[in-house]
């Protein structure tokens, strides 16, 4: 019998590191409180307060009292509200009974993976990737494929890359579009290619997450493979949610929909974690999604002029080039000329903080040689950021 000292942590916990985005802003607000005039580049939300009927919204269920325990899989309103935005937003077909509602989207990727990972099933992850999914696949037992993507080929994987990837243990291929850390953005007819691949593998799951859908750049409507593809809907779990497109991140609020099996099984276990999703903010997201949506043309207008001041800047930077994200608010940067002078790309990033600008490592997603920035700052400290930047590589 092996004794463990009380000071130990568990197999699972040991296998995850934590997250290196909120690290490194935690880091910025700690040398913010010491004085030091930081620009924060590396958190991931919308600057904008959210919209004043959501506030309303979480006011009035503030003043009626609405702060009971909910239903574990979220309100009836709520699930309503979320399959109407699955319909209208995303065209995802879906009754409210297959829609959970979750503590952001983070929960309910956790809560699918966890329910369904056994030690040893492998998990396909396109990288550059978000950082919290080889994290969590780890924590649940699960093996990471990594599916290196490129800029040249706009950081999106092929149908081949997905076929010679495919074994007997595959459980989920994780797909999210647009992308964090990338943009990348899958069009519908590289969706279907990579549909004809998981026909021939039945026992793959995907998941999709199109939490920044609302926030793309190019024209057109938005491609799903649930939506694409209804013959697979069965073996899909699409993650939206209201922390990107409203301005919500402190709100926690994410949705999901899927099989029912699936649903439930991410049902059972959330009973047990969080139990239902905080009510106040379940009101407000009922507003999110019901109420008006035209807010967000004016917000896309000021992420794509701020994407493409940055794109500009950083590609006059030398040493330094980005391709045009289609959707999200980050940038991947390549910096790789610049590693012969800092050794690696968090050394790099811990530069740039000292020059005052909180980035994130390439490698923190997958990536190497470059760093993530989020361009959902307000114009005048992006300038200035930029600034700081192009000095500090001088
Ligand atoms: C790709 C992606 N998915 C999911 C999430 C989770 O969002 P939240 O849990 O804040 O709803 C994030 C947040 O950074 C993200 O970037």
């Amino acid at each position: 019998m092996i004794h463990k000292a009380s000071h130990m942590t568990s197999q699972a916990l040991d296998r995850i590191a934590p997250s290196r985005t909120n690290a490194m802003t935690d880091r910025a607000i700690a040398l913010r409180a010491e004085g030091r005039d930081i620009i924060s580049l590396s958190v991931g939300e919308p600057d904008f307060p959210m919209p004043a009927h959501v506030k309303q919204a979480v006011r009035d269920a503030l003043d009626a009292d609405d702060t009971r325990y909910t239903a574990v899989a979220g309100t009836a309103a709520l699930r309503e509200a979320a399959a109407l935005h699955f319909a209208r937003d995303l065209g995802i077909s879906v009754p409210a009974g297959q829609v959970i509602v979750s503590a952001g989207g983070k929960q309910a990727i956790f809560h699918a993976l966890l329910a369904t990972l056994d030690p040893g099933d492998e998990v396909l992850i396109p990288s550059p990737w978000w950082v919290s999914y080889p994290e969590i696949v780890r924590f649940a037992g699960g093996v990471v494929v990594d599916l290196p993507t490129t800029a040249a080929g706009g950081f999106r994987i092929t149908p081949a890359q997905l076929e010679a990837a495919i074994t007997p243990t595959t459980r989920w291929l994780l797909l999210n579009s647009p992308g964090n850390p990338t943009g990348a953005t899958y069009p519908a007819a590289e969706l279907l290619a990579l549909a004809d691949v998981l026909r021939r593998h039945p026992q793959v799951l995907v998941l999709s997450d199109d939490i920044y859908a609302p926030l793309r750049y190019t024209g057109g409507a938005h491609a799903t493979l649930a939506a694409l593809c209804p013959d697979l809907a069965e073996r899909v779990l699409t993650i939206s949610g209201v922390s990107k497109s409203h301005a919500m991140t402190g709100l926690r609020i994410g949705v999901a929909a899927g099989p029912d099996w699936l649903v439930r099984a991410m049902g059972k276990l959330q009973s047990h974690n969080s139990g239902n999703p905080a009510s106040l903010s379940q009101a407000g997201a009922v507003a999110a999604f019901t109420g008006p949506q035209d807010f967000l043309i004016d917000w896309r207008e000021r992420f794509r002029a701020r994407r493409d001041a940055v794109v500009a800047a950083i590609n006059a930077i030398p040493g330094l080039s980005t391709p045009v994200p289609d959707g999200a608010f980050y940038c991947m940067i390549d910096a790789a000329p610049h590693m012969p002078r800092f050794g690696d790309d968090e050394a790099l990033a811990l530069h740039l903080l000292e020059h005052g600008v909180a980035v994130v490592a390439a490698s923190a997603f997958g990536g190497h040689d470059g760093f993530r920035i989020s361009f959902a700052a307000d114009e005048a400290r992006l300038a200035d950021a930029l600034h700081r930047i192009e000095r500090a590589l001088a």
